[in-house]
């Protein structure tokens, strides 16, 4: 800010701050004192809705490189040589808490970034687990509810909880996941990063390949244990939000090992599970990591509200060579995001700083609404014109694919393997034995605290599906908490 008085939003310097204008000495207060109107009706207006999910976050900007040559899959510039460097800014956030919760909670960890590229922003929405509860955008809205408060206590209540996850078998994956070691990252910095659904890359040559993106934490993965995170949540409720910032403040840049799996299209229709179902992985020995590039954070926002509070990302912004795929949760997140975008921050959200483009121009006929800041001038807001206006390319983003039957509520096709207990079951015979009590432990704590019994039972059935001593350790664990 330039030196001076304090002013007035319309810029009159304001002769006092600190008492406002009465009808003589001790006497009621004047509507003429524009600057205590002006003063109570601003800060009335401060908070904009906090995100639905999501709300709690923190974000820092930075330079994404490329190191090695995908062009045989993908035509995106910003991927287009080795050694490229693009601009970043990356989202992290917990999922249920409201906007003041604590951090060190268990509960996904968003890992949303934007990259600024040359042929716009293309953002990538994920999360710190490769997998979600649900594969169809229609349960989200009543997973969400579970989540988050009671409608009478007010409260999260186990009962919600594991009443859904029971009753949505496929969700057994992600919760054995969730329980396990990794759900609760010491810090923003102490955890991967995942897309998480499966995209569409296209080349030049119009050829299509499906991948996952993933990111490899530089800094080593560090978890937190159930009794540590209560401790640390009680004494400092914003533990991830002050590490990032503190960690780019002393200049000890956190980065990320980007990699991707690739499955060429011709593969889809055979593999062994559904490729677009986000309740699974695709095991590393089908399809390993491939090393791409580097993700570096280096720049703190100056602003949190302008910068995180108002950052939107969208699953629908994507770039040329990359597009979505038909994963039905997927297609729900392109329309929610936008959605949500316009309600929350409002129709000129993707043109403040830390949205717009930061490497290309947006150039479109829409125009006007609330906060329109007049950037196009006097140009034309229509098209076709004979005014040299901007025109469209003639080429598609992404490449179709391919779809067959009639129009329903058709339920996610099941490929050879899949069920929705496979991977949960691998998930939990991979642990060591420690890992596993501590699993286990995690898990009876929580379902001991439901108050219905066939809740109780139906939730273990679920992991005893997915492996009988899963099973019969939580049965007994539960069983001894309970009483
Ligand atoms: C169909 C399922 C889903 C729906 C309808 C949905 C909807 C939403 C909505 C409405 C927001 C708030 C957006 C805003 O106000 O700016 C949000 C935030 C977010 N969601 Fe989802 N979501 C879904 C699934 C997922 C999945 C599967 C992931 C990760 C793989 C994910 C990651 C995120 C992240 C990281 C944010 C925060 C973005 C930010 O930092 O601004 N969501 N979601």
């Amino acid at each position: 800010m330039t030196q001076g008085p304090l002013t007035t939003e319309a810029g009159a310097p304001v002769a006092d701050n600190q008492n406002s204008e009465t009808a003589g000495v001790g006497g009621p207060v004047l509507v003429q004192d524009q600057l205590l109107l002006e003063k109570l009706a601003h800060f009335n207006r401060e908070r904009i809705p906090e995100r639905v999910v999501h709300a709690r976050g923190a974000g820092a900007y930075g330079t994404f490189t490329v190191t090695a040559d995908v062009t045989p899959y993908t035509r995106a510039a910003f991927l287009s040589e080795v050694g490229k460097q693009t601009e970043v800014f990356l989202r992290f956030s917990t999922v249920a808490g409201n906007l003041g919760a604590a951090d060190a909670v268990r509960d996904p960890r968003g890992f949303a970034v934007k990259f600024y590229t040359e042929e716009g922003n293309y953002d990538l929405v994920g999360n710190n687990t490769p997998v979600f509860f649900i594969r169809d955008a229609i349960k989200f809205p009543d997973f969400i509810h579970t989540q988050k408060r009671d409608p009478y206590t007010g409260s999260q209540e186990a009962d919600n909880v594991w009443d859904f996850w029971s009753l949505s078998p496929e969700s057994t994956h992600q919760v054995t996941w969730l329980f396990g070691d990794r759900g609760i990252p010491a810090s923003y910095r102490h955890m991967d990063g995942f897309g998480s659904h499966t995209f569409q890359w296209n080349n030049e040559a119009g050829e299509v390949f499906w991948v996952k993106y993933h990111f490899k934490t530089d800094q080593g993965i560090k978890n937190l244990t159930a009794e540590e995170a209560e401790i640390l949540a009680g004494k400092d409720p914003d533990s991830h939000q002050r590490d990032l910032r503190e960690a780019i403040e002393r200049g000890e840049f956190p980065s990320w090992t980007v990699g991707v799996q690739i499955m060429p299209a011709a593969d889809a229709a055979t593999y062994r599970f559904n490729p677009f179902d986000l309740t699974k992985v695709w095991p590393h020995a089908d399809y390993p990591v491939i090393e791409i590039g580097k993700l570096e954070l280096n720049r703190n926002p100056r602003n949190i509200f302008a910068e995180v509070e108002q950052s939107i990302f969208s699953p629908a912004h994507f770039v040329p060579g990359i597009g979505p795929s038909p994963d039905k949760m997927l297609q729900g997140r392109l329309f929610a995001y936008g959605d949500a975008h316009r309600y929350r921050v409002g129709i000129n959200a993707d043109h403040l700083p830390v949205n717009r483009p930061h490497a290309a121009e947006a150039r479109t006929n829409s125009r006007d609404g609330y906060l329109y800041d007049g950037r196009h001038g006097g140009e034309k807001n229509y098209e076709p014109n004979s005014f040299g206006g901007p025109q469209q390319t003639g080429r598609a983003l992404w490449q179709p694919f391919d779809v067959s039957g009639g129009t329903g509520n058709h339920p996610t096709p099941v490929h050879a393997e899949d069920n929705d207990f496979v991977q949960a079951g691998n998930l939990y015979r991979l642990m060591t034995e420690a890992e596993k009590e501590r699993l286990v432990a995690n898990l009876a704590g929580f379902i001991a605290k439901v108050t219905r019994q066939d809740i109780v039972e139906r939730a273990i059935g679920n992991f005893r599906n997915a492996d009988a001593d899963f099973g019969k350790r939580l049965e007994a664990a539960v069983q001894e908490l309970r009483g």
